[in-house]
């Protein structure tokens, strides 16, 4: 069984002086998150699509889902964790307690804030995941990376051609993160907050899944008059 996962469990501290978290922005006529999680109730890959949200806006964004989305939508709101890669461990949890866990369980992850994910990538991410095997969604480095380590000099500027931007979905069998996640320290934790990283340094393969420049991530006042502009002003 294959589960979207909507990470909607942050506060968007870097969008500044908001009312509300950044997920529940309007873009267009809806909310940002609303955007997300149509992309994934109309592909039917999903058994189910778990949205995990602060505590205090579960009530909120189950009337948001009530008042956008199609009434037989499969769609569950539940509270997020304290950051990312526990947020994707309480979306374990709920399908250990709901359905039960098995070694085929995968979760396709996403960031409730990249409205613009596409059908394509979507596809790519499930079919990776189907066969077993765990894929992050990227795109490549536009800009030179320049390395820096005490942020005054350069320490060294790697060649571009081989590095990439992560976007997301992520996607992995749920199992195998729950084992990988319960080896690592609280310090590991700390550092380790992006869920294809926890393979990576596990020395788990993870494929790379072509991703698309207007996949963003709304981050800053910025990115929603971005995010504006690539909806078109029509929805
Ligand atoms: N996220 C989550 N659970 C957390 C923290 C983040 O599900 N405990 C989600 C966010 O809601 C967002 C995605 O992860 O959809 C990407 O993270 P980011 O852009 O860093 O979101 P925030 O943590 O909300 O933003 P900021 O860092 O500006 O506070």
């Amino acid at each position: 069984m294959v589960y979207g996962v909507v990470l909607a469990g942050g506060i968007g501290s870097r969008m500044g002086n908001v009312d509300r978290p950044k997920q529940y922005l309007h873009i267009g006529k809806k909310p940002i998150i609303v955007h997300t999680v149509e992309k994934f109730i109309i592909n039917d890959n999903f058994e189910k699509v778990i949205v995990l949200c602060p505590a205090q806006w579960i009530t909120y964004t189950k009337d948001l889902f009530r008042k956008h989305l199609p009434e037989n939508s499969n769609v569950v709101v539940i509270e997020g964790g304290k950051d990312r890669n526990g947020t994707i461990m309480n979306a374990i949890r709920y399908i250990e307690e709901t359905d039960g866990l098995n070694e085929e369980t995968s979760l396709v992850t996403h960031d409730a804030v990249r409205p613009f994910v596409t059908h394509r990538i979507l596809e790519e991410n499930v079919e990776s995941v189907r066969k077993g095997i765990a894929c992050d969604t990227v795109i490549p480095a536009t800009d030179t990376i320049v390395e820096s380590v005490d942020g005054e000099t350069i320490a060294s500027i790697p060649n571009r051609a081989n590095y990439y931007q992560g976007q997301t979905p992520q996607s992995f069998r749920a199992k195998r993160f729950k084992d990988l996640y319960e080896t690592l320290s609280e310090d590991e934790r700390k550092i380790l907050t992006d869920a294809a990283k926890v393979f990576v340094v596990k020395g788990d393969k993870v494929a790379l899944i072509k991703g698309e420049t207007f996949n963003i991530k709304v981050t800053y006042p910025y990115d929603l008059q971005l995010a504006e502009t690539l909806l078109g002003g029509e929805k």
